[in-house]
């Protein structure tokens, strides 16, 4: 079985995904949301990879680094070694390389950002799902979640919740696309 690249993803209604390397909302539930899809695994002796660019990794608060829980995977061309705490890696393939070594620990791969990331991930053979909560609100924002393919289709995931979501007056929707 090829391994399969999962992208999770929030956005806001001009697409914005982050500001001043932070989010540009806080969402407790859809942050729980984030941490249960990425964690939790139905085998207990692996771990997902979550695999992220190297200013996500910058921008993540040091007390929740390495994401827990998590093989935490950095893609990057100016860092060869980040020590106990994450894996770098130069490009997707690489990061597929890598993984294939330990396979038989590792569950899902989830992509989880910035924008470079999730296109090379949209654009690549082992694209597998896009998972998307999409905020219906318009943030001010300087990095943006890159176009969807024309081919990507919705579909159902009984893990996601259903409907309209709200928090904080602030309403949102998840949603899960795969390519036709
Ligand atoms: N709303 C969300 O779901 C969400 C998710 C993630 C992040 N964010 C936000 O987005 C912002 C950070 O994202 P960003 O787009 O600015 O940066 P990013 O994608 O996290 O990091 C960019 C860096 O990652 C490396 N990189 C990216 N794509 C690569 C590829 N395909 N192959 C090899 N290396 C690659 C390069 O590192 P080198 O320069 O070291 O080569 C590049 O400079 C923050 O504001 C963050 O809060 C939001």
């Amino acid at each position: 079985m090829p391994l399969k690249l999962e992208l999770i993803a929030a956005a806001c209604d001009n697409m914005g995904i982050g500001i001043n390397g932070n989010l540009p909302w806080r969402l407790k539930t859809e942050m729980a949301f984030f941490t249960r899809m990425t964690t939790s695994t139905n085998d207990k002796n692996k771990k997902n990879v979550v695999l992220m660019g190297r200013r996500t990794w910058e921008c993540i608060p040091k007390k929740y680094k390495p994401l827990q829980n998590r093989i935490n995977m950095v893609l990057t061309s100016q860092i060869t070694d980040l020590g106990h705490e994450a894996i770098a890696c130069k490009d997707i393939p690489h990061a597929l390389d890598t993984i294939l070594q330990m396979q038989n620990q590792v569950e899902r791969i989830w992509v989880i950002g910035g924008s470079r990331v999730y296109k090379s991930a949209m654009e690549s053979p082992n694209f597998g799902r896009l998972y998307l909560t999409r905020i219906k609100k318009k943030f001010e924002c300087d990095t943006f979640f890159p176009t969807i393919p024309n081919n990507f289709v919705l579909i159902e995931d009984a893990a996601v919740p259903q409907g309209v979501q709200k928090e904080n007056g602030i309403e949102f929707v998840y949603e899960v696309y795969e390519k036709r």
